[in-house]
């Protein structure tokens, strides 16, 4: 089957999965609308099959379109779903889905009463190298999951509209949801600072608190002096650290402290043994992942779901989770 699907923002992000909606055999696009008629000519110099306009409702009444990509700025997530989902179609919107809990279950409400998906493009979690990592900790390979701490930094492309936190952490929050299970946090605090406009923080630091005591630590800034994207997970038997930029993306250290219980020579049973801490530090691997790029999955993955009817790995239910988190209010730093 293939799938007549539009797209609405063709920007910075959007020609990425237009390239990829053009390339997959489970596709074939019919419109792209962007305001801009630098974006839309864009378009039509690279994909002169695809009809172009400036007007997104000519998308949403076309009854020959069954899905929407929507790659728009954050704050117009939310309405183009619902107007998408509204018009009887299927909507994969980038992150986040939404700026609000209350609209993400908005949006899922409408998607599960019209039997529609609803997908955010998570790409992180069509990553094979994130894939790899979450195999590893699902079989158990690292022990338990003591804490993770990431970081996404760059002197990057800085976004009037929304913050670091909300440009760049949906990404971070969703692999940490995902690496460990989709569980509901204990807790979540947040410290940002704006340098450059005000009210746009540059700069976040993000703490998760999940139950167990397992600790996720997320650091983003488009105001930094190194390009980072590494994430590091410690576990009691091994301890990962992916990093997105390097050639060998995981690496995996069977490093780790014990805690044994240590009689020496005293053989008293009845006291109490005092523990030992036994440090273990062995080889490092590189395991060598194939490489597929992660929107061609996404894309994909949103194809078998619309065919199936299946419920989508980043659907509604783990973006409103990430939604939540990021929407927890930040502390109000003091100067
Ligand atoms: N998955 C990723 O790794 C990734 C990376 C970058 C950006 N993004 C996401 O992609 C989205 C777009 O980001 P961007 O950097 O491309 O932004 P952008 O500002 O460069 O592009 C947005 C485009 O949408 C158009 N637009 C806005 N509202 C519209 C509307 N109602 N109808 C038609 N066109 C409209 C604008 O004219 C613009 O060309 C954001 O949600 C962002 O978070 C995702």
């Amino acid at each position: 089957m293939v799938i007549q699907v539009a797209q609405i923002g063709v920007g910075y992000w959007g020609p990425n999965l237009l390239r990829n909606l053009v390339a997959s055999p489970n596709f074939e696009v019919l419109t792209a609308a962007d305001f801009s008629p630098e974006r839309r000519q864009y378009v039509e110099a690279h994909y002169p099959r695809v009809r172009t306009t400036s007007d997104p409702e000519e998308i949403l009444g076309d009854p020959r379109v069954q899905a929407v990509v929507i790659a728009t700025p954050a704050h117009t997530h939310a309405d183009l779903a619902l107007r998408a989902l509204g018009a009887g179609k299927h909507v994969l919107v980038e992150k986040p889905l939404a700026t609000t809990v209350a609209d993400v279950d908005r949006i899922a409400e409408v998607a599960v009463r019209s039997d529609l998906v609803a997908m955010v493009g998570h790409t992180f979690l069509y990553n094979s190298s994130v894939r790899y990592l979450r195999k590893m900790i699902a079989n158990g390979d690292l022990g338990e999951i003591r804490y993770l701490y990431s970081q996404r930094l760059n002197l990057g492309r800085i976004r009037s509209d929304i913050d670091a936190l909300w440009n760049l952490a949906p990404h971070d929050v969703s692999v940490a949801q995902y690496l460990l299970g989709d569980p509901d946090p204990v807790d979540v605090r947040s410290f940002g600072v704006d340098y450059l406009q005000p009210g746009v923080n540059d700069v976040s630091f993000m703490d998760i608190v999940y139950p167990n005591k397992v600790l996720a630590h997320i650091h983003v800034s488009w105001l930094d002096p190194h390009k980072v994207r590494k994430l590091t997970v410690v576990g009691s038997r091994k301890m990962v650290v992916y990093d997105d930029v390097a050639e060998n993306k995981i690496a995996i250290f069977d490093k780790g402290i014990d805690c044994v219980e240590n009689l020496e020579d005293r053989m008293d049973y009845d006291d109490p043994p005092f523990p030992t801490f036994k440090y273990r530090s062995g080889d490092i691997m590189l395991p060598k992942i194939a490489a597929v790029e992660p929107l061609r999955a996404e894309i994909s993955h949103f194809a078998e779901c619309i065919e199936r009817g299946e419920p989508c790995l980043t659907g509604p239910v783990h973006a409103r989770k990430v939604v939540q988190i990021l929407a927890e209010p930040a502390a109000v730093p003091v100067f």
